[in-house]
């Protein structure tokens, strides 16, 4: 009702909002990067496995895309990702050391339990789930867990489990890394006070809202999007078009930049804007050679700098500088405006943003 929405127009502008709450209350209590935090027998699991399978669907896939990078950079530990339809599905070649993560909000997608108790059945004993209930059956089937407390999300397009989803894959990694030899005590406390600061440093990007209602008010008139992300951020990009499909209707993809030669660029003209996830990292002086190619095809750029990075406003060029520069865990805040773009381009073409036509909260059937 009215009264649990207090100053929103629906939950899922609450839940956005709410995501400094969410990811304090997932990392309240963390005081290291041990083994328990995932349960009594973590240690001697996470010290046997040598590789990761993360399993889920939908948005946490692309939470689970996102820890790859980590997994793979932090903790050096190979890491696949897979759809949990597809997995369920294809023959594959299973190895018994390792570790199947599994990401579900509900915890009770079919699909996701379904790949689950296929890879035990191929020969893979050891699972963790980063779960928001604690009593769903994922959690029951799995041998570790963690248990995000984003509280219960009622949009259908999710926001908080996704970045308190983020928050829990961290802290995965970094138990990997420190487990593996990885993790310096410098880096640890430096980690631990990065991690504090997010409540925060998310505050700082949803002050940005006013300007990204601007932009959706441009959005709204367009049949079609491109989202465009590098490294870390490629599986931004793709939840950003997830978020714009999902409630606004309009034709959103996803690609990675360095990808853009090998077809979407064919599709670029001015009629199609162009959202581009640009932080400062190693990537970004190729991510603005990209740019340049858009330009040229007289697309226009709707750009999400970071403070570090030197991009302005120009010509066919909306620059939004984000507040801070966060490295590592920049997704958890880069993928707040493009949540913030979503809604208020819904918003303004009167669209059933909680209920989206067609989709369902929780899929427990195939
Ligand atoms: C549905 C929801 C998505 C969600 C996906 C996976 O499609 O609409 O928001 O990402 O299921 O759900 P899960 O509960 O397993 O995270």
């Amino acid at each position: 009702g009215a009264a649990e929405l207090g100053p929103y127009r629906h939950f899922m502008q609450k839940e956005i909002f709410e995501q400094p709450r969410a990811i304090a209350d997932t990392l309240e209590g963390v005081e290291g990067f041990v083994p328990d935090l995932f349960g009594d027998d973590a240690e001697r699991i996470l010290s046997e496995v040598d590789s990761v399978l993360i399993l889920a669907c939908g948005t946490s896939y692309y939470a689970g895309s996102v820890a790859k990078y980590w997994l793979e950079s932090i903790a050096k530990i190979a890491t696949q990702v897979e759809i949990a339809s597809e997995y369920r599905y294809r023959d594959s070649v299973p190895n018994p050391r390792c570790l199947i993560v599994t990401i579900s909000q509900s915890g009770e997608t079919a699909d996701t339990l379904a790949a689950l108790k296929h890879a035990r059945a191929l020969g893979m004993p050891h699972s963790l789930t980063i779960c928001n209930v604690a009593t769903s059956a994922m959690v029951r089937e799995c041998e570790l867990a963690y248990i995000t407390r984003a509280g219960v999300e009622i949009g259908v397009a999710s926001t908080k489990a996704f970045t308190t989803q983020l928050g829990g894959l961290f802290l995965l990694t970094l138990t990997l890394a420190k487990l593996r030899g990885h993790l310096s005590a410098e880096q640890e406390s430096q980690w631990m006070r990065d991690l504090r600061h997010l409540p925060a440093a998310l505050q700082g990007v949803l002050a940005l809202e006013p300007q990204i209602i601007a932009w959706a008010e441009d959005f709204a008139k367009k049949d079609n999007a491109l989202f465009l992300g590098r490294g870390q951020h490629y599986p931004i990009a793709l939840e950003g078009a997830l978020k714009l499909k999902e409630i606004s209707y309009i034709h959103a993809e996803a690609y990675p930049a360095g990808e853009l030669k090998h077809g979407p660029l064919a599709l670029v003209d001015s009629s199609m804007p162009v959202v581009t996830i640009a932080p400062n990292d190693a990537l970004v002086d190729k991510l603005k050679s990209n740019m340049q190619e858009v330009r040229a095809r007289g697309g226009e750029l709707y750009v999400f700098a970071d403070a570090d990075s030197r991009i302005e406003s120009a010509p066919g060029i909306h620059a939004i500088r984000m507040p801070e520069h966060y490295g590592a865990l920049s997704p958890i805040l880069h993928v707040v405006p493009l949540q913030l773009l979503a809604y208020h381009t819904a918003c303004a073409r009167g669209t059933d943003v909680d209920k989206p036509r067609n989709l369902a909260k929780s899929v427990t059937v195939e």
